[in-house]
């Protein structure tokens, strides 16, 4: 049975920086013989977490919104690749929609005490992709603590990161020397290798 990859994009640019190197990451997964998913999130409709604190009592999200889908998605995958611009030193909007939104499973796990049953026993990795227009590399801090806890409410290993600074034009990482051929490199390493790393991989070009 091949392992199933799901790639989020979180760009509002399709076929930006982030996007491409997603795409890339999840052809070489791919060329590991993986079976692979691409959402957008641009192309979904997830409302903010509204604290409501319903998910205590339940685990469950009571909005009924494409969160429901995405959240069934990220609990069948093998392995994530998650892909985000970096917007104000963090993650863009539409990614902190989605990662807000699993408070839901954090409840579940945490407040209700209770393992995910879809993940229980498995092998599940996730990676980061980041892409930031500054030189600063500062930025990508934030984006680890993020993807950390979201990784983590997920049961998945935090396999790697790939982050690359220095890119503002759409589709300007095309002309970066390595960053598509790590990001092929990356996805394929993802499923290939055969358990995770005991520290995460961190890919940092400029
Ligand atoms: C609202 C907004 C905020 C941004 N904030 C930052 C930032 O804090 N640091 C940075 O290096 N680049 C910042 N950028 C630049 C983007 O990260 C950069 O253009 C990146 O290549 C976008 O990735 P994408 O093509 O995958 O969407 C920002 C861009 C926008 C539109």
């Amino acid at each position: 049975m091949s392992l199933k990859v799901l790639g989020i994009s979180a760009s509002p640019r399709a076929d930006g920086n982030s996007d491409l190197l997603l795409k890339q990451a999840l052809a070489g997964a791919q060329s590991a013989n993986a079976q692979t998913e691409y959402v957008r999130l641009a192309d979904l409709n997830i409302a903010p977490c509204v604290e409501c604190n319903a998910c205590y009592k339940t685990g469950k999200c009571r909005v009924d919104d494409d969160y429901q889908l995405i959240s069934a998605k990220m609990l069948e995958a093998d392995r994530l690749i998650f892909a985000t611009p970096v917007f104000f030193m963090t993650v863009c909007a539409q990614a902190k929609l989605l990662i807000d939104r699993c408070q839901c499973l954090w409840a579940h796990k945490y407040v209700l005490k209770k393992p995910l049953v879809e993940t229980a026993g498995r092998d599940r990795r996730a990676m980061a992709i980041a892409v930031g227009g500054s030189k600063s590399k500062k930025m990508f801090d934030s984006i680890r603590m993020t993807m950390k806890y979201y990784f983590d409410v997920l049961d998945m290993h935090y396999t790697a990161n790939l982050f690359v600074n220095k890119m503002e034009d759409p589709a300007q990482i095309k002309k970066h020397p390595t960053a598509m051929k790590e990001a092929l490199r990356l996805g394929a390493e993802l499923i290939i290798a055969p358990k995770p790393p005991e520290k995460t991989i961190d890919v940092e070009l400029t």
